[in-house]
């Protein structure tokens, strides 16, 4: 993962990068740097932790950082620990060269060891180091242009990496160049601003390019901009965007964490995934993406949908809506184990991909996979103008908004929400649901936003519980049908932001072992609304209370049998079975959050994760 920043143009360096890596640090911030470039020296700072504690370390260095030249870095370890010899940017051995990257190369071992024998040597454990000297050898040995030098040895590299690279002696210039990690080049007159989001320079363009694989750029102060293909050095027309994020999006506003404030959003992301898709009144389904492709979801023999972590946990409530709906086959696999195994995929077998970011390097190789093996793959991405999102054949944007907190919420019901679209639209069409129910369910899915507001509001009870167990070792979570991925998701939801251990179930399998760990001591979470399996769900409260384990239920409104069995009751509103994931996540992403709150973590960033997956 990790954040990249760079800035060449008139103004100070120094708070645009420091501005800039704030915006980036969902990506890691396990460490930070900047080099700012002035005359030719230059300034560099490196940390441990994250970009305030670099800020302290720059401000008690009590030296001003001049220079309108400059690279920074937020780290996600990947080789060598969090620390300030591992932080970035790296020098080559000479110190005149200057590198930040995302990614990994993966052959850096192999090139370290002709380094070795060329007598360079290494004070860092990171690929980075390894990278940056090679450019050095390359260049030293030929005689190279460092821009020629960075093609020649990114020729030799196999990984993954956006990098920046500047040479202390021109300082004016900066190369960037991108494969497998995101890149993004801001431009405004005299300025280029580099990062690996453009939320980091929102604040100075909107004019944005979206480095391609294999491409680098040539940027030099009062020059145009310079794109090339690192292959052949192949000269490029740049393809320059319109930037449309909303600047409130990105601000935490009254809340304490983007992850509350993302919880809260919640009827409106699903409202803005719904809006021109379901027509209410008329009971119409459009997605231009379905729409166009319509003959290929129809004719499917079976739909593979691939993803990881939260959005893994969206397919298999996907895998349930379209089984349900369009009677068509579904499988769900988690992208890093469908790469890897050679999977038997057949020209015009359908692929779905679903992906917050866009940018998570197991599902954007899965996809390439499936697309270099015939497939049609359609695309199920939040980020606009995401690597997933551009790669893909078809697909539709979910429309959540920026979600910053590393946990993912509102992205995960809006990815509901454009599976429940894209299950009715099959299945009206291929007559596996009948008119009644098809106008039933837009109905319900129109009322959803409002029902999740309804939901949000038993945040107050939700922190009573949370009170109550905040300091567990252990949980358990339970669901049943469409509820089992729900399950999934709330462990998933605690385990990320509290660091309590918890697992999901379906509350069927809890006697085929999971019975075992329960006692007085391990709360068990579970998902027991009204519809689906009911009964059976109370045969397995009453299976957990006999062993003295504590329940709290997720319930419908007015349900006495439960109420008088269970621990805590948190009561939603009634709706169709196979909606209701939209609903019953809510309380289990608040009960997550209260506790992690209580337990004082840090629930925007929590450790060892980033927000974007970009490594495999
Ligand atoms: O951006 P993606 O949806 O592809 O990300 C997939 C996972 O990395 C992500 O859902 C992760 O599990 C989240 N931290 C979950 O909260």
């Amino acid at each position: 993962m990790c954040g990249i920043i760079g800035y060449l143009g008139y103004r100070d360096a120094y708070p645009i990068l420091i501005n800039g890596l704030k915006k980036l640090e969902y990506r890691g911030y396990d460490s930070s740097g900047i080099a700012v470039f002035y005359d030719n020296v230059y300034n560099l700072y490196k940390t441990k932790g994250r970009v305030h504690e670099l800020e302290k370390k720059i401000f008690s260095c009590k030296k001003q950082v001049k220079g309108t030249t400059g690279i920074g870095h937020t780290r996600w370890a990947t080789h060598g620990i969090p620390d300030d010899i591992n932080a970035h940017p790296h020098v080559s051995n000479s110190n005149g060269i200057i590198m930040i990257h995302n990614g990994i190369i993966e052959n850096y071992y192999a090139i370290k060891i002709i380094l070795l024998k060329n007598g360079f040597t290494f004070k860092s454990k990171t690929d980075t180091e390894v990278l940056v000297n090679f450019i050095e050898y390359i260049k030293k040995e030929n005689k190279f242009s460092l821009e020629k030098a960075v093609r020649i040895s990114l020729n030799e590299v196999v990984g993954a990496y956006s990098i920046a690279v500047i040479e202390k002696s021109h300082p004016e210039t900066i190369i960037i160049a991108k494969l497998g990690s995101p890149l993004s080049l801001g431009i405004n007159n005299e300025e280029f601003f580099v990062a690996s989001d453009p939320i980091s320079f929102i604040d100075y363009t909107k004019n944005v390019l979206y480095l391609k694989d294999g491409e680098m750029a040539i940027l030099k102060k009062g020059e145009k901009l310079d794109l090339r293909k690192i292959k052949d050095n192949h000269k490029l027309n740049p393809v320059i965007e319109k930037l449309k994020i909303n600047l409130k999006e990105i601000e935490k506003g009254k809340y304490k964490h983007f992850m509350l404030k993302e919880i809260y959003e919640q009827p409106k992301t699903i409202l803005d995934t719904l809006r021109g898709r379901l027509l209410i009144p008329e009971k119409i389904i459009c997605i231009d993406g379905i729409e166009s492709n319509k003959e290929i979801f129809l004719n499917a023999k079976s739909i593979t949908i691939i993803a990881c972590g939260t959005s893994w946990h969206a397919s298999l409530i996907g895998e349930y809506l379209l089984e349900e709906l369009t009677r068509i086959p579904v499988e769900v696999e988690y992208a890093s184990e469908f790469r890897y195994r050679n999977p038997i995929i057949e020209k015009k077998d359908v692929i779905i991909v679903i992906s917050q970011s866009g940018e998570t390097a197991d599902t954007l190789a899965a996809l390439k996979l499936a697309k270099n093996k015939g497939a049609f793959v359609f695309g199920i991405c939040n980020v606009v103008g995401s690597s997933i999102a551009r790669n893909v054949d078809a697909g539709a944007y979910t429309h959540a908004g920026p979600e910053i907190g590393v946990a993912s919420t509102k992205a995960f019901t809006a990815q509901i929400t454009v599976l429940v679209l894209l299950a009715l639209i099959i299945g009206k069409h291929r007559s596996t649901i009948d008119d009644f129910r098809y106008k039933f369910l837009c109905k319900e899915l129109g009322s959803i936003p409002e029902k999740v507001d309804h939901a949000l509001k038993m945040d107050d009870a939700i922190k009573k519980i949370s009170q109550v167990y905040y300091n567990v070792d252990n949980l358990l979570y339970l669901g049943r049908g469409i509820n089992f991925p729900v399950a999934l998701e709330g462990a998933l939801k605690l385990k990320e932001i509290s660091y309590i251990h918890a697992e999901g179930y379906p509350a069927a399998e809890m006697k085929h072992g999971p019975i075992a760990l329960i006692d007085e001591n391990v709360p068990v979470v579970i998902i027991a609304t009204r519809k689906g399996c009911y009964e059976k769900i109370i045969g397995n409260i009453q299976e957990i209370k006999a062993r003295r384990g504590k329940v709290i239920a997720i319930i419908n409104e007015g349900d006495i049998q439960v109420h008088l069995l269970a621990d805590h009751v948190i009561e939603i509103p009634n709706i169709s079975e196979i909606l209701s994931p939209l609903i019953t996540v809510v309380p289990l992403q608040l009960l997550a959050y209260q506790i992690a709150y209580i337990r004082g973590k840090n629930i925007d960033q929590p450790r060892n994760l980033a927000k974007s997956v970009t490594v495999e």
